[in-house]
């Protein structure tokens, strides 16, 4: 007979001088684990995950919106099989203060190698190199947005909203989508695709298959441009930069470029109407072209359209994958 058992924690971290500080703590057998535990009834993983964390360590845990792994084993209880899964966070905590309860003997706060030895679940160890790498990618984002969102202090005659509404999604995806610029919605919000063309875009992705929070999607222009004007070339010319150097991070394998706006601004082509569907290899890259939401919004056939491009799309890293 096999027991099914559910429980969710996280990779709570810190930055200490240039280094990163993972938070174990060591229970009353001598071991040291995450902080983790049961999922009660009616939780889900992250409430779950959240309302351990605080009862383990006193820290009220903000997660990454996107980053989620899972990790699956065996153990025996008295006689019984039990299939243990297990959700964790990633989690950044603003002081190195850490109150334990009478559930574990000490806690630690260890670099990377350190923590590496001392844990003692593979699995655990295994997502290490993921976790570390993951941290890296949200410290360089980090950095890039906010020097991103300084341009309109920089910039002469800036006319476009002052806020930035950066990209968002898991910062390893292997798919990345990038549209035109925020509309008014996301200016509102300050986050990407919102609105009634993020809406499309969701039932797009719904339909082919693609989970939204799997993927990373953003703008050419990260600023919203009033009236919902076109951006002019000086401000794609400001923005991409910025642009290719999130692309950098995320190195994705596949990036759908949406509208002319983009497809012209990374592709160095334009006319949708004419070149939608392709997939065009760069830098090991695979691009696909396709029409911006807006443009099936506005006419019923082009959404018919990038249904089908995203099924080649969709198809295609079935392959690979
Ligand atoms: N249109 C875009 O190009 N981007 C958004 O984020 C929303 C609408």
């Amino acid at each position: 007979m096999t027991d099914f058992e559910y429980s969710a924690g996280a990779f709570v971290y810190r930055h200490y001088g240039g280094a990163v500080l993972f938070l174990i703590l060591k229970k009353q057998n001598g071991e040291y684990d995450l902080p983790k535990g049961h999922i009660e009834k009616g939780e889900d993983s992250e409430v779950a995950a959240k309302r351990e964390i605080l009862e383990e360590t006193g820290i009220e845990a903000q997660f990454d919106r996107f980053f989620s792994e899972i990790t699956r084993y065996f153990f025996f209880n008295k006689g019984t099989r039990i299939a243990k899964q297990v959700r964790f966070f990633l989690c950044e905590a603003e002081t190195a203060e850490v109150k334990i309860s009478k559930e574990h003997l000490a806690y630690e706060w260890c670099d990377y190698s350190a923590a590496v030895k001392k844990l003692k679940f593979k699995d655990l160890v295994a997502l290490m190199p993921k976790v570390k790498e993951y941290i890296r990618r949200r410290d360089e984002i980090g950095r890039i947005n906010s020097e991103y969102s300084k341009l309109p202090q920089k910039s002469k005659g800036w006319s476009l909203s002052r806020r930035l509404v950066p990209g968002e999604g898991r910062l390893d995806a292997k798919l990345m989508l990038i549209g035109q610029a925020p509309g008014a919605n996301e200016d509102a919000q300050l986050r990407p695709f919102v609105g009634r063309s993020g809406l499309l875009l969701d039932s797009v992705l719904k339909k082919t298959g693609i989970n939204r929070n799997s993927v990373y999607i953003t703008n050419v222009v990260q600023f919203f441009p009033p009236k919902n004007r076109l951006p002019s070339k000086e401000e794609v010319a400001h923005c991409k930069p910025l642009l290719f150097r999130q692309i950098e991070v995320i190195r994705p394998k596949y990036i759908v470029t949406l509208g002319n706006l983009a497809t012209g601004a990374i592709l160095g082509m334009g006319q949708v109407e004419r070149n939608h569907g392709r997939i065009i290899r760069k830098d090991g890259v695979d691009y696909l072209i396709t029409f911006h939401p807006a443009a099936a919004l506005r006419f019923k056939e082009n959404y018919g359209i990038m249904l089908k491009d995203f099924e080649k799309l969709s198809e295609k890293i079935g392959e690979k994958a």
